[in-house]
């Protein structure tokens, strides 16, 4: 078994809150993030795979695949983007970088695993000092 993973960069804007409490309880648990006029992160997107060496390429997959899936299921639709309002799979959600990898993970999952390979862990780097890594619901 061999591991794999491709980075993918996006920058995108979010507001980490629950409409519910009020500015200052959201600040209280969420900090900066909960900002009410929102703000960015750079963040990086890294999606590692597992599978065996195919003997006749000497990969374990073709990293265009890879790639062309996470940019048409995931980076086309947030980069840019406010992830509170513009993207489908994150709406009704609160915009974690946890809760973001989990999402990224359902949405690749499928067509990642047709290439001979399965998906093994989605990171999500939000800041030089956070990241998440998601490796399935097992
Ligand atoms: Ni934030």
């Amino acid at each position: 078994m061999i591991y794999l993973t491709r980075r993918e960069r996006f920058n995108a804007a979010h507001r980490l809150f629950r409409k519910e409490w009020t500015d200052e309880e959201n600040y209280e648990v969420f900090g900066k993030c909960s900002n009410p006029n929102w703000h960015g992160h750079n963040y990086q997107l890294f999606v590692t795979i597992k599978g065996d060496v195919n003997p006749k390429t000497g990969f374990v997959i073709n990293l265009k695949q890879l790639s062309k899936i996470v940019r048409e299921k995931v980076i086309s639709k947030i980069d840019h983007k406010n992830l509170n309002l513009d993207v489908d799979f994150m709406q009704g959600k609160i915009t974690s970088a946890e809760n973001i990898a989990i999402a990224i993970w359902n949405e690749i999952e499928t067509d990642v695993n047709k290439l001979d390979c399965f998906l093994h862990c989605v990171k999500v780097v939000e800041t030089e000092n956070n990241s998440i890594e998601y490796y399935g619901n097992k």
